[in-house]
């Protein structure tokens, strides 16, 4: 999965990625003027890699043996430490400003020993930045449940295959997905001693949207960004 991950973000099939969200995750960090960031699960690396456009000190965490060795080649020649470990696992010796992560809480088991790992992180001013398919409407758009099977008020996993929009023959099988409502991420959110400051739902401008077959009819991801409770 790990080699067509990459081909799809570099030949920029996945518009998602590089029109939406890299230009999301750039004016993020750019705003809150971090000076170091730490990816959890960073997959291919090529979020990391512009992170090190902007911030001076960036590390990325990625447990997967497949995406890892990807990663490593993507960041050969970047600013990146790449380190092949998850985020429950890790010694950190550094703390940082800010931790990013992208589309990794929904694939997670344990989102509380998940998130805890990832506020362990960071500095006392350090923002907790995560994404997820937006759980409101992502099972209207990918249908991972069926509608009898499907209750957004219960906590849910499924393995799931997931397709891009400029790719439909390369699928991907056996993913990983939790389906749990908004309030449970806020909860866990708040267990780590953090709050919620903004909320933001993803959804493409409109000349982006006209680079899809089919147009967004709803956000289909959202981000959470948080601070430590004063
Ligand atoms: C759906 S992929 C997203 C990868 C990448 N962020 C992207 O957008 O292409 C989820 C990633 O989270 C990683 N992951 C899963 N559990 C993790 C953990 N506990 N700590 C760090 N990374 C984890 C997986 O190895 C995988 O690369």
């Amino acid at each position: 999965m790990a080699p067509r991950r990459r081909e799809q973000i570099e030949s920029g099939q996945d518009i998602t990625f590089s029109k939406v969200f890299v230009p999301f995750y750039r004016s993020l960090v750019l705003g809150m003027r971090c000076n170091s960031i730490i990816e959890v699960g960073c997959g291919t690396g090529h979020l990391a890699k512009e992170f090190s456009q902007i911030a001076e000190r960036v590390y990325a965490l990625e447990p997967s043996v497949g995406m890892h060795s990807i990663a490593a080649d993507v960041l050969r020649d970047s600013r990146v430490t790449l380190v092949h470990n998850s985020v429950e696992q890790y010694q950190a010796t550094e703390q940082f400003d800010c931790a990013v992560s992208h589309l990794c809480a929904q694939a997670v088991t344990d989102l509380s020993a998940f998130l805890k790992g990832c506020t362990g992180l960071l500095n006392s001013n350090g923002q907790l930045i995560f994404s997820i398919p937006h759980p409101c409407f992502w099972n209207d758009y990918q249908r991972y449940f069926n509608s009898q099977g499907f209750d957004y008020t219960v906590e849910q996993f499924t393995v799931a295959t997931l397709t891009i929009s400029l790719d439909r023959e390369s699928q991907m099988t056996e993913i990983p997905f939790n389906h749990r409502p908004l309030s449970r991420y806020v909860e866990v959110i708040s267990q780590c001693g953090f709050a919620v400051d903004r909320f933001h739902e993803i959804f493409p401008t409109a000349d982006v949207q006209s680079l899809y077959p089919k147009p967004w009819e709803r956000p289909h991801f959202c981000v959470f960004q948080s601070n430590r409770r004063r």
